[in-house]
Parts: structure tokens; sequence; C-alpha cells
């Protein structure tokens, strides 16, 4: 379904009034950008963290943002409201009751570089297209948080910038499209040897007890969620080492875990069919998990930020 209201170049309309030109770079060239943000009782998570990762995007692709922080900020309020029917304050003391409220969304914004005639090179004067807009979040099943999910393994086929949260999904489609397939929640991606991502999420591993993860770089997106739980683990002092993991150190791990902004942390539990160590969703996912819940609370508490 559709969300009631969308944001399209500074106007907020219903979606079927929204239109963009069939010139955009964006469908075009795919030449945009993007991001995706949790809202918890209303609120926008990790926001400057995601606007961060925004500005480093658009620089990536040599755009300049065509919104402050404050304009952003002024949207998604307008979206996350309009997505939960309006009723922000009502459904958050629902939301930390029990689990989901109807104020928890998740929020997509997309930069394009514009509508011009069709050339590869930038054209002079274009003006971004700018679309946001606001849906419920839908959180894993709770079987599989109960149980894992299973993941495969597929070779990496992106560019060399996976550090830039491009719009260009093809690879990632085509990826995701075979776990699916292949009855997986998630493909983890193998480039020279070394594991990098998943489709769409950071992969940590459990190895001797140590919670492992790749380091930033060009082969991965610099997750929010990803950043979020090594803060924590490392607050909490659980071991945990940012480096490079190879394909037998993934397929040897006590416990694979998934992170993304809608996910969460999600444990996997097979791997190509094998059994991830015991099968079962392992002690320290349930660890971070935990501290992560917690700190999802205390946000919608308004104890931290
Ligand atoms: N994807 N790596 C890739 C390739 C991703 O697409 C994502 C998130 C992540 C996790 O990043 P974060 O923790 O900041 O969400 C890692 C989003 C959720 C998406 O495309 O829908």
């Amino acid at each position: 379904m559709y969300p009631p209201l969308v944001y399209l170049n500074g106007a907020f309309l219903p979606p079927e009034q929204a239109q963009i030109s069939v010139f955009d770079r964006g469908f075009v060239f795919a030449d945009g950008v993007y991001e995706v943000i949790p809202a918890y009782g209303g609120r926008p998570f990790r926001l400057p963290q995601h606007l961060a990762r925004l500005d480093n995007s658009l620089a990536g692709i040599r755009l300049t943002n065509p919104l402050t922080a404050r304009d952003w900020q002024t949207v998604f309020t307008r979206l996350v409201e309009a997505g939960s029917g309006g009723d922000v304050q009502g459904r958050t003391s629902a939301a930390s009751a029990g689990r989901a409220g109807a104020a928890d969304q998740s929020v997509y914004l997309q930069v394009t570089r514009g509508p011009a005639e069709r050339d590869h090179a930038f054209p002079k004067h274009i003006t971004p297209t700018v679309f946001a807009y606001s849906q419920a979040l839908k959180y894993p099943e709770p079987a599989q948080l109960a149980a894992g999910v299973a993941a495969i393994t597929v070779p990496d086929i992106r560019w060399q910038r996976c550090d830039i949260k491009a719009i260009a999904l093809l690879p990632n489609v085509l990826m995701r499209q075979q776990a699916t397939e292949q009855g997986a929640a998630e493909a983890i991606l193998l480039r020279d040897g070394l594991m990098t991502e998943g489709s769409a999420s950071n992969i940590f591993l459990v190895l001797k007890g140590v919670l492992v993860t790749p380091p930033k770089g060009p082969y991965i997106l610099p997750g929010v969620t990803r950043d979020l739980a090594l803060e924590l683990a490392r607050t909490h002092g659980l071991a945990c080492e940012e480096r490079a993991v190879t394909e037998s150190e993934l397929r040897s791990a006590e416990e694979l875990i998934l992170s993304s902004s809608t996910k969460e942390l999600l444990p996997i539990t097979r791997l190509d069919g094998k059994p991830v160590g015991s099968g079962k969703p392992g002690q320290l996912h349930a660890r971070l998990h935990a501290l992560y819940q917690d700190y999802i609370r205390d946000f919608r508490a308004g104890k931290v930020e």
C-alpha cells in the first residue's frame, strides 16, 4: 500500500499526484542516492548519522545536498505524522508498552541529479529531484528472531564504490532475488575471497567469542545499525574487531548476525543450507539484540539521541 502523502520537490502530495519527468536522470541513469531511516515513536532514529552518510553519498556523486538538516527534519516529521495517521503521541506509549506502534515508520528519501536531455556527462543547469515518503516499519517476524534466518553466499557483482548509497541497486536486486528463490532471507557477498556485506545489510560474525565485522571501505556501505551495534558492544565490554573476514572464517563462524535499519539485528542460522554454529541464534546475538532494544526504548523515552 502506498503512503497517504509523499514529499516531492518542496510539496507534500498524495502519491498519485506526485510526478517526475521521464527524463529524470534517476530514471534514465540511476544517477542518484538514497537513505532509509527508521523512526521510532514518531522520531527519526540516528538522524545525524543518516544525514552525514547522505552528505557522503552526495559528495561521492558530486551533488550538493539540496536541503539543510533542519529542512530534512521538517520533511520527515510531516511524513512520519502522515504515515502514522497523525497519532504520533498516542502511539508512542503504545509502542513503548509493546513492540511496534503505528508511529514506528521507515522513511525513504532519494535525491537524483534531476531531469535533463540525455547525455552521460553532467548537464550544466539542472535542479535535483528530491523525493521522500514514510511507511510503517516492517519488523522481522518474531519467528525469524526466534529461529534465525537462512542466507546464501554469492559473488559480489557490484562496483567499487559500495560506500555510496546509490539508487543503482540492480546487482543487489539480482543477488537478493537469488537468495529468495533459494528460500533464504539474505545473500552474503564474497569478493576476492573476503566477505563484504549482505545485499541490503551488514554482517557480523562471532569467531572464538569475538564479534567481528569488516572495516569500512569502498566495498561496504557504512551501516548506521552496524556502527550503533559496535558502539553498544564496546560500551558494554563485548569483545569486537573490525577486520577483513575470509570466506573460510565466514563458514566457520559460531554465529552470524545481519544488521540494517529495517531488520535491526537478525540472527542467520543457516548458510548455504548448513547450520551456523549450533544452528540456533547464539548468545552474542541475544546480548547485542537486547542492548539494541534497550537503546531504542531509551530513545523513545527521550533519554538518548
Ligand atoms: N539498506 N549494506 C547495504 C548494501 C544496505 O543496502 C544496507 C541498508 C546496509 C545497512 O545499513 P543501515 O544499517 O544504515 O540500514 C548495509 C536499506 C535498509 C535498504 O536498502 O532498504
